[in-house]
């Protein structure tokens, strides 16, 4: 019990020492830039700037919320996440290095000054400090190169491009080593997170973004800053909503997808587990990390389209007619015209749900394809699907034992299921994973 309380001191220490060597580089630099007299703070491109960090930080709290459920409840990813990357960029072009280091401050002082006398403080300096050291030495660089070789469109574009890449680059640097003082290790997910899916493409539009503002800047003067962050604003806003609708409409799809389950107690939470077994087929197999996701959320909707068989049918005993069963086998395509009303589930989610009857072997349904003509997705779905069916009670027999599920497995690769998924299944459930 001491030990771990030592510990938890000890760590906490850590971190804190890190963040106020960190501030400690911050305040000098701040105390060099008013020591010359350079910092004037008449200059209303500043307040102006200012202004805007403020609105764009408080916009990001919404993405902030989803990054922290995805990391628990840890209030560390909050200060990673940041889309006043593009004033930040941008402040280091348009204002002196001596007025750029000054803006997280200004702006944070507004934005989260409660933090600063929480216990948490410490995320408070190492976000002014962090991004303030940054922009300051984006801002040097920026005005290095325009002093010299002046600001046509061709420097300001490379310029610009390159300051976006150094800021990014330094931005990861101190994130890292910050997450690594708290941590005390650098978890794959860490980095991942860092330097993850979309991050490096983030730094390009940021520095497309922030050159036409600044271009806009060198003609029109301080203007061109409301008018053209209120676009960006505009459109952060419409990403916002539509990513919010979608996420709706998803949970709508799997509220409706798991009401149909619950009508018969053999099969609900089937959806939960296929989803389940399906990522760790999907895993080992090597998919991307997206259709991972993806197959994530077909797992549990793969049998949307049942919503539209009759109950007698859907919840019969005994073995259901030729022509039942004909009326039984239109859920996939049922459920393809369900599930292609989300966008981005057109060519994903709904094609491999509308095959995940198919067979190996090119005798099931809907269309009888066959081999790798049959996606893989699809594939990956049938095996989870079958294989949690015969691990589960059944009105007409109880569970299988995992043996026997392997015997059947077995018996039908080939026919039924892809034979190098097999493998995988059977790895896994020897493994005792699934
Ligand atoms: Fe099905």
């Amino acid at each position: 019990m001491q030990l771990a309380k030592f510990k938890s001191i000890f760590k906490r220490s850590f971190v804190e020492f890190y963040t106020l060597m960190i501030w400690t580089i911050y305040m000098v630099l701040i105390f060099i830039e008013w020591n010359k007299g350079n910092i004037d703070l008449k200059n209303a491109s500043f307040w102006v700037l200012t202004l805007f960090f403020i609105l764009f930080e408080s916009m990001a709290v919404s993405f902030q919320s989803f990054i922290l459920r995805k990391f628990g409840e840890d209030k560390t990813t909050e200060m990673l996440v940041s889309t006043g990357v593009i004033i930040s960029v941008l402040s280091a072009a348009i204002l002196p290095p001596s007025l750029a280091v000054l803006l997280p401050l200004f702006g944070y002082l507004f934005l989260r000054i409660k933090i600063l006398f929480s216990k948490n403080y410490y995320y408070f300096l190492f976000n002014v400090a962090s991004l303030g050291i940054i922009t300051y030495f984006t801002s040097n660089f920026l005005h290095l190169f325009f002093n010299k070789f002046g600001n046509s469109l061709l420097a300001s574009t490379i310029f610009i491009t390159a300051g976006s890449m150094i800021y990014f680059l330094l931005n990861l640097g101190l994130t890292i080593t910050f997450l690594f003082a708290f941590y005390e290790k650098i978890s794959k997910e860490i980095v991942d997170f860092v330097i993850g899916e979309g991050r490096f493409f983030n730094t390009f539009s940021t520095a497309v973004n922030t050159l036409i503002v600044y271009v806009l800047y060198t003609y029109i003067g301080l203007f061109a800053i409301p008018l053209s962050l209120f676009t960006f604003l505009t459109i952060q806003l419409s990403n916002y909503y539509s990513t919010k609708y979608r996420n709706a409409k998803i949970e709508l799809l799997t509220a409706l997808s798991k009401s149909i389950e619950e009508k018969d107690p053999y099969t609900a939470g089937h959806g939960e587990k296929v989803s389940e077994f399906a990522v760790k087929i999907g895993e080992k197999f090597g998919l991307p990390k997206k259709d991972i996701d993806l197959l994530k959320t077909a797992g549990v909707l793969h049998d949307i389209g049942k919503i539209g068989i009759p109950d007698f049918i859907l919840l019969k005993k005994g073995k259901l007619t030729d022509d039942e069963y004909l009326i039984m086998k239109e859920h996939p395509k049922k459920g393809y015209e369900i599930l292609k009303q989300v966008n981005e589930f057109e060519d994903t989610v709904a094609k491999w749900v509308l095959h995940h009857h198919e067979r190996w072997d090119g005798s099931g349904y809907p269309e009888g394809l066959s081999g790798e003509e049959i996606p893989i997705q699809a594939r990956i779905l049938t095996l989870a699907d079958v294989y949690h069916a015969l691990i589960s009670d059944r009105p007409y027999r109880s569970a299988l034992s995992k043996e026997e599920a392997i015997k059947i497995i077995q018996e039908e690769s080939g026919k039924l299921f892809d034979p190098q998924l097999v493998e995988i299944i059977l790895n896994l459930i020897r493994e005792g994973k699934v």
